[in-house]
């Protein structure tokens, strides 16, 4: 077995990372809305049938769904403004829905606030302004643990081992870093929350094609450590290689839905989306 914590699921029984604890487990909610456990087979994660849009304005996502089961990666691509990045915010409660609900693990979550999503096991790295440039590399773990009670140094050191660069630079701000380095931290603090389901959208934004394979191999590690991964991509062919399922998102609906390796295959899908 690896010596790192984050590789070799099959292998890795360190509750610290997988936190299996919460698994069909009701916690009491407090906020805005309620979670309702439904009945029958689901996704570990779904937000299904969502339409909805920003405050008043039209509607950007349209029936969307979107989903990802339990240990596995999903990838979302599709062209720019396609409503990726609202289908994200809209599966973390940042986004009022007209219609549709989100679901995690067999409960209703569509009432709770974004909060209550995290202390459900959630966690975002969103597109854009994902670390606290002033704070250091450590202070931004730190910041990403701030709802546990527990001791966070072994989640932290775990993180270290998978993006040992940060171990080196923990007492630099974070602004200092290069785009892949900062993207490790903002992978980085939202581990520190053990979440149960990783959400990421477009982690390898500006970085260069060695850091993205460098950052791919990470997120892999982090799945295979069973932490469910949904995440938007930009660079679609590399991201589908890696992906269980993919979604293919037009004009905030969806246009295709298969297997990453599917989808790669598909003549239509290469045409269109990935450049032939
Ligand atoms: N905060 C916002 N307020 C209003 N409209 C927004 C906001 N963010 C994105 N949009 C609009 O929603 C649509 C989808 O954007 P987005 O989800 O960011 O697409 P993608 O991530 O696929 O590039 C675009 O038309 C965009 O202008
Ligand atoms: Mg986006």
């Amino acid at each position: 077995m690896s010596k790192n914590a984050w590789q070799d699921n099959r292998g890795n029984k360190d509750r610290t990372i997988t936190n299996p604890q919460g698994q069909g487990k009701e916690f009491p909610i407090e906020g805005r809305g309620k979670a309702v456990r439904v009945e029958g087979e689901s996704p570990f994660l779904i937000g299904e049938a969502m339409t909805g849009g920003y405050g008043t304005g039209a509607d950007i996502l349209h029936d969307c769904t979107v989903a990802v089961e339990k240990g596995e990666i999903a990838v979302i691509v599709g062209p720019n403004g396609a409503g990726k990045s609202t289908a994200m915010k809209a599966v973390f409660g940042m986004l009022n829905l007209k219609s549709g609900s989100v679901r995690l693990d067999g409960e209703d979550i569509t009432a709770l606030s974004p909060q209550d999503r995290v202390a459900k096991g959630m966690a975002f790295v969103p597109q854009t302004s994902n670390v606290f440039v002033s704070l250091t590399v450590e202070e931004n773990l730190e910041m990403g643990a701030f709802l546990r009670q527990d001791d966070i140094r072994p989640t932290m050191a775990q993180v270290y081992d998978l993006f040992p660069i940060l171990k080196d630079k923990r007492r630099q701000a974070a602004g200092e870093l290069s785009g892949g380095q900062r993207q490790q931290v903002a992978v980085g603090r939202a581990l520190m929350t053990q979440p149960k389901v990783l959400m990421l959208d477009e982690p390898t934004a500006g970085v260069s094609p060695i850091v993205m394979d460098e950052l791919f191999d990470r997120i892999i590690e982090v799945a295979r450590a069973g932490i469910t991964i949904l995440m938007v991509e930009q660079n679609a062919r590399q991201a589908l290689d890696i992906a269980d399922k993919g979604y293919v998102l037009v004009q905030g609906a969806n246009a295709y839905t298969d297997t990453g390796k599917a989808l790669l295959a598909d003549p239509e899908v290469r045409r269109t989306f990935l450049g032939g």
